[in-house]
Parts: C-alpha cells; sequence; structure tokens
C-alpha cells in the first residue's frame, strides 16, 4: 500500500512543479535556445572529400598577391619573427598560374616563431569554380615552411562547407629565394555536407 502524501510533501511539490513550470515557461519566452532540425538546413549525410589547390604566393611584380603590412623591427631576427602579410593568393587547379583558377587564398600569415621560419596563417579559401562557387574553406594553423610537409587544420566554412572540418597537408611546389615567389601544394582532407 502507497502512504498518504503529508500536507508537507504536498507543498513542496506544488513549489516543484511551479519552479518546473516557470522555468519552461520561462526559457519557451526568451528562449535563446532551441533544438534544430538537421534536415531543415538540407544537411544529409557527411561527406569525406579530398581537394587539391596550387596556390601561389607572389611578392614580386607589378601586381604581388601577397603584401607585407608590418615589417619586423630593425630586421633583428633570423625568422623574422614579427613580420605580418596580407594575402589574396590565387588557386589554381594546376602548378602553374595559367591553369584553371579555383577561387583565392584571402587571409594573413605572420611570422610567429622566434626559432625557426613558422607561420601563423589564417586564411578562408574563396572558391570561384562549379557548384562551391561561394561557398569558404576557413583555414588557421601553423606553417613551419621549410618542412617537407605541413600540417594545417580546416576550423570549418560557409555555404556549402557549413559545418566542415578536417585537415590541410602543404608542401612546397617551387619557391624562388630571389623574391620569396612560391607554389604550394594545398591537400585538403575534408569531412563537409
Ligand atoms: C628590413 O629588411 C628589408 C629587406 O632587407 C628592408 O627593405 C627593410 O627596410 C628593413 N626594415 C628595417 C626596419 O630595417
Ligand atoms: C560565381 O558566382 C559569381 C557571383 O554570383 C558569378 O558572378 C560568377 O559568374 C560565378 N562563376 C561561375 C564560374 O559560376
Amino acid at each position: 500500500m502507497v502512504a498518504p502524501i503529508s500536507k508537507t510533501q504536498l507543498t513542496v511539490l506544488s513549489f516543484l512543479l511551479a519552479l518546473a513550470l516557470v522555468l519552461v515557461l520561462g526559457s519557451a519566452q526568451y528562449g535563446f535556445v532551441s533544438a534544430m532540425d538537421r534536415k531543415l538546413l538540407g544537411l544529409k549525410k557527411e561527406k569525406f572529400s579530398h581537394f587539391r589547390f596550387y596556390l601561389h604566393d607572389i611578392n614580386s611584380g607589378q601586381s604581388p598577391t601577397a603584401m607585407m603590412i608590418i615589417q619586423p623591427p630593425a630586421n633583428k631576427s633570423k625568422s623574422e619573427f614579427g613580420s605580418v602579410s596580407t594575402i589574396g593568393d590565387p588557386l589554381t587547379e594546376g602548378p602553374e598560374l595559367s591553369s584553371k583558377l579555383l577561387g583565392k587564398a584571402q587571409g594573413f600569415y605572420g611570422l610567429a616563431s622566434q626559432d625557426e621560419v613558422a607561420l601563423l596563417m589564417a586564411m578562408n579559401f574563396h572558391i570561384v569554380q562549379g557548384k562551391y562557387n561561394g561557398s569558404t574553406i576557413t583555414i588557421l594553423g601553423r606553417n613551419q615552411v621549410l618542412d617537407k610537409v605541413r600540417e594545417m587544420p580546416v576550423i570549418g566554412g560557409s555555404g556549402l562547407f557549413r559545418f566542415a572540418r578536417g585537415y590541410a597537408h602543404l608542401s612546397t611546389h617551387k619557391f624562388d629565394p630571389s623574391n620569396r615567389d612560391s607554389v604550394v601544394e594545398y591537400n585538403i582532407y575534408l569531412l563537409h555536407y
């Protein structure tokens, strides 16, 4: 047999119920967060893709695509620690600049190590071809440029790359020490919708 509840228990219970009601109504009223159905955003099955781009970092000539905007004070360190550049580097299908333009790598890199030539890179790959036209892939990572293969995280994206994540493997295809122009191969492994 179930014991009948006492008056005190009833009071406590009604208080708790009232509190729960206030909380539920309150959250409905101000609702800064609500559950979403991923189908509403057209998020179906997650895909895993490999993209390959060649990035052209051009410092020389009439229209450089990389521009140093902060110079290291007094050129003190060998690693050029402190310098920062803005980039709008073409991304092409093949290693030649004349091959099909797939997009631009837009952002910044700075020399962020006092001991080695290592960049902090923050950039968006703005794609201009095919169904990805207008979508972006965002990369933020450390690039120790003299290493054969470097890895940087892909931390997100926009458009068709919403919720994207993965990593990029970089290797220098070509480097001209006289003007520092370079062509870098990017192999990006991406989970995306
Ligand atoms: C640093 O070196 C570069 C190239 O050698 C030169 O153009 C620049 O003026 C130097 N900057 C300073 C602050 O001395
Ligand atoms: C990409 O989108 C832009 C802006 O909507 C448009 O002007 C351009 O023609 C498109 N390019 C391709 C290759 O579809």
